[in-house]
């Protein structure tokens, strides 16, 4: 008889346990935000008594690490991670992201700047050619925003407020997102360059400059590593 196929749910749970071989013992180990990243954080309570902690870039993730009794420092108190393991909501051939789905793309940004290596953690359905087909999140501070409604819309996409119970959402920082659809981010590294510079901006979110090192991907055959130069 064939075997039931893996859920989406149990893929995630799949990459967050495997996302565990790249934590060093003894090392703060940094945490990114989102529904994968909460399968990670469940794993990562099994080895708690191996790290001194972890920095988180959400208030979420924070809660979660806490509850499950994980140390969670403060960004400024670490000069480097060894590794930082959070989740995309694309993910493309070369390991550039589109990330922010959740909100926290700008504490996810600052973190992963501190680590050496990104490990994302995905399934299969992140795995795009071209980023784009996702809305891109950009965390905008709200006086610019109809401004920058325009100028992606000179780009040809089309931005709107995230709402949350019929009210703009505030992110951890306070700030607004943009959700922009109808983009074709052919060359993430420039779009993401351009569009950080564009005042009002706080955090746009392409990871070009921060991209995966590494990416475990959850498949129907199990769990693969994609290196990436
Ligand atoms: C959070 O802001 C995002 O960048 C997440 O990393 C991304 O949305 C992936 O989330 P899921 O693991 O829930 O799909």
């Amino acid at each position: 008889m064939p075997n039931t196929p893996l859920s989406q749910d149990e893929l995630k749970t799949l990459v967050g346990r495997a996302a565990l071989d790249y934590v060093v013992p003894g090392q703060v180990v940094g945490v990114g935000t989102g529904s994968t990243v909460n399968k990670f954080i469940d794993a990562l309570a099994g080895m708690r008594e191996r790290i001194p902690g972890a920095v988180s870039s959400s208030v979420a993730s924070t809660e979660r690490l806490r509850a499950l009794g994980i140390p969670v420092l403060d960004a400024s108190a670490v000069e480097s991670l060894a590794v930082y393991i959070d989740g995309a909501d694309e993910i493309d051939g070369h390991g550039c992201m589109l990330k922010g789905g959740g909100a926290a793309l700008t504490r996810e940004k600052i973190v992963a700047a501190l680590a050496t290596t990104f490990v994302c953690i995905a399934d299969a359905s992140k795995r795009v050619q071209t980023l784009g087909a996702f809305p891109l999140p950009v965390e905008v501070i709200p006086m610019a925003t109809r401004r920058i409604e325009r100028q992606f819309a000179a780009m040809g996409g089309r931005a709107s407020v995230r709402q949350k119970n019929g009210a703009p959402l505030v992110t951890d920082n306070g700030q607004h997102i943009l959700d922009v659809q109808g983009l074709q981010i052919t060359d993430p590294l420039a779009f993401e360059t351009e569009v950080s510079q564009w005042p009002g901006v706080v955090t746009v979110g392409v990871f070009a400059y921060q991209k995966a090192q590494i990416c475990l991907l959850a498949t129907a055959d199990g769990v693969e590593t994609i290196r990436y130069a």
